[in-house]
């Protein structure tokens, strides 16, 4: 146990969408990483928030004829709702349309703009006449002013590849209303950005950055930092900016000033605690969990209103892959998006939890939830290798000894298990989670083999106390397991926890279950998982 004090974040998800398994794979990251922590009593707090607003969900709360306020509200509740089934323990799960993000971003904008950080500019956007709205590039449609092909969305040509400003487009469209759109101008509120030039690179080479993540930062601080668009306008959902008409702060700063805020809501303001976290001496540590498409606002912006403002940047930012299922992207038009909300009408969390495990470390390559793979690793490590470990042991106990456990162990293998706590928990410490699940199944297949090689049946006949005295480790070595994967599967962790009638904490890791203690009676819970039934979560 050490004195640090921790605050974890995860990215914000939307509000207009349900949370699905691309999110859930981040904050299974970050929970696993916590509940280590949190295991080993150290002083850590996770946070996460729903990101509220924003163009795309105002539009979508008037396409559905809600009144915005409400279906935002709605959305948090669902979305909070939807982690706590996936057993991600926040320590607050709070939006980003609060009064504590409205005050936090107002202070924040004031004293970046006494400080001459927030300049002034006129600048050329697509307008649609008919709604009186300035549109954000994703809903935009047109020709590519490059190799003219139709239909091209955002500010990319996916035919050519080419890169432009959405004012450069052909006959732009509005994807919602189809109408012409004109280009106006306006009035906006940039970030000074390029003033933090030096500033950055010196954080960024001291963060410990995976090197890929580095290496894109540095190409791009190498291409030039722009001036950092931060305003909106009329109408947009979002905080009003002080003493600008009709101005809105962009969603992301909102998102970003939401880390504050959020953790200001769980304090209510308490000063010292904020003080003690964000403040530029605090010996705190903040760790952020990203997707790697959001490296730029994190790496780049975030860190840069921080120093504006003298508060610390974060310690480290861990960036995963995206999710791609059977080998492809997740989205709708591919029919392989799964809502938490449908893979938990068929599946248990834990089993998605160790999946994810199995493949996540500390790198940033996408990570593929194959349906094939999966059933195949939950039937054959969890079901087959560590649970079957549990139940054959559990089964011999309960017929021929009364549950009881013996007085003795073996202590030989029983201390190999325990000799592998350090390099354990340090791969838990470098998020190294696959090699976790690598070291598990190594001994998980020695236990079995153990047994497997002992054959305590035998015994039952002859020597029933060395019988009694191999069960009785075998689930002594159970236990050691479940205690090692406790922060990737708590469902499981717990039902091992009732059945074995102890609780499994690192503070109990090395002690035998006491001599002639009474485990309860073996009921299954968790069985093999059949493809034909998985794969009903794209229906
Ligand atoms: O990309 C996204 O989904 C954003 N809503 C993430 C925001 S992260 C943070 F800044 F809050
Ligand atoms: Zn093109």
């Amino acid at each position: 146990m050490n004195n640090n004090k921790f605050l974890v974040t995860s990215a914000f998800p939307y509000s207009n969408g349900p949370i699905h398994l691309g999110h859930i794979l981040e904050n299974i990251q970050a929970d696993i990483w916590v509940r280590y922590k949190k295991m080993n009593k150290e002083n850590i707090y996770f946070i996460c928030s729903d990101d509220s607003h924003g163009t795309p969900i105002m539009l979508k709360s008037k396409k559905l004829k809600i009144n915005t306020l409400y279906y935002i509200k709605k959305m948090y509740f669902n979305h909070k709702n939807n982690f706590k089934k996936f057993s991600i323990d926040h320590d607050n799960y709070y939006l980003t349309h609060s009064s504590e993000n409205k005050r936090v971003i107002s202070n924040i904008f004031n004293i970046l703009k006494n400080k001459n950080l927030i300049i002034e500019k006129k600048i050329n956007q697509l307008f649609d006449d008919n709604n009186k709205i300035f549109l954000p590039d994703r809903f935009i449609i047109g020709s590519c002013p490059k190799c003219l092909t139709k239909n091209q969305y955002g500010d990319l040509c996916e035919y050519c590849g080419y890169k432009y400003n959405c004012i450069d487009l052909i006959n732009p469209k509005s994807i919602i209303s189809n109408s012409n759109l004109i280009i106006k101008e306006t009035n906006h509120l940039f970030f000074n950005l390029p003033v933090f030039k030096n500033n950055l690179i010196f954080w960024i080479n001291s963060i410990n950055l995976q090197k890929s993540v580095l290496n894109k930062i540095h190409n791009c601080i190498d291409l030039g930092l722009n001036m950092w668009d931060i305003s909106r306008d009329y109408p947009y959902f979002g905080f009003k900016i002080p003493n600008y008409n009709n101005k809105f702060f962009y969603v992301w700063i909102d998102a970003l000033v939401g880390y504050i805020s959020t953790f200001n809501n769980l304090y209510k303001f308490n000063n010292n605690i904020i003080e003690n976290y964000w403040s530029i001496n605090s010996n705190s540590k903040i760790y952020q969990f990203i997707g790697k498409d959001i490296i730029y606002f994190h790496l780049l912006l975030w860190p840069s209103i921080l120093e504006g403002i003298n508060f610390k940047k974060p310690d480290k930012i861990i960036v995963h892959g995206h999710l791609k299922i059977n080998g492809n992207k997740m989205s709708k038009s591919n029919n392989n998006f799964i809502s938490v909300e449908k893979y938990l009408e068929y599946l248990d969390s834990d089993l998605l939890r160790y999946y994810f495990s199995s493949k996540l470390s500390n790198n940033i390559e996408d990570i593929n939830f194959d349906i094939t793979n999966f059933v195949n690793k939950i039937n054959s490590d969890i079901i087959n290798k560590i649970l079957n470990l549990a139940s054959r042991n559990f089964k011999i106990l309960e017929t021929n000894f009364n549950s009881v456990l013996s007085n003795k162990i073996d202590d030989n293998i029983y201390n190999y298990f325990i000799s592998k706590s350090n390099i354990i928990f340090n791969l838990y410490e470098k998020f190294e989670f696959n090699k976790i699940i690598n070291n598990i199944i190594k001994l998980s297949n020695l236990a079995n083999k153990y047994i497997s090689d002992n054959k305590p049946w035998d015994f039952i006949i002859n020597k029933k106390k060395k019988s009694h005295i191999i069960c009785s480790t075998g689930l002594n070595l159970f236990k050691i397991i479940i205690t090692y994967l406790k922060p990737i599967i708590p469902k499981i962790s717990s039902y091992s926890e009732e059945l074995l009638g102890i609780k499994l904490n690192l503070y109990n890791l090395d002690k035998p279950i006491k001599s002639f203690h009474r485990i309860n009676k073996f009921i299954l819970k968790f069985k093999k998982i059949n493809i034909n039934y998985v794969n009903k979560i794209f229906n």
